[in-house]
């Protein structure tokens, strides 16, 4: 059962974005489904890392198109994905020393972080950067 499901107020009314937030928001399902399923390390910790390296994939792409239309809040958007970034990080290192299962607090940080950050945070960018032509 989905976790997290996608509905058009999460567009940001750029294509590729959208495509890479619902790309994140299947990762985060399929890899609740291998917690729920209670997969072992050798499943969930190969999740974790292809989630991991997906989202910093799409922070690049989205920080690429702020810097180069000149965004005026892109230095504090960068801080969220960095914070991100970190946080998923000390998960990583800790699921790969068998130190953490993939619990549902780690799943509900997922889940609630990437809903917030881009209901609250990439929302805001969405008329700026559509104005600039970019759809
Ligand atoms: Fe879609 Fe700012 O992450």
């Amino acid at each position: 059962m989905a976790i997290m499901n996608w509905n058009d107020s999460y567009s940001v009314n750029i294509t590729s974005i959208d495509i890479q937030h619902k790309k994140l928001i299947d990762m985060i399902n399929a890899l609740h489904d291998a917690m729920a399923q209670g997969k072992g390390r050798d499943v969930m910790a190969p999740m974790v890392r292809d989630m991991a390296t997906y989202a910093v994939t799409h922070f690049a792409n989205e920080e690429k198109l702020m810097q180069e239309k000149g965004y005026p809040d892109f230095a504090a958007h960068k801080a969220q994905h960095d914070a991100f970034k970190q946080k998923v990080g000390d998960f990583q290192a800790k699921v790969a020393d068998n130190k953490l299962g993939v619990t549902l607090e780690v799943m509900n940080f997922l889940k609630d972080w990437l809903s917030n950050h881009i209901l609250s945070v990439d929302k805001k960018y969405a008329p700026f950067l559509n104005e600039k032509g970019i759809h």
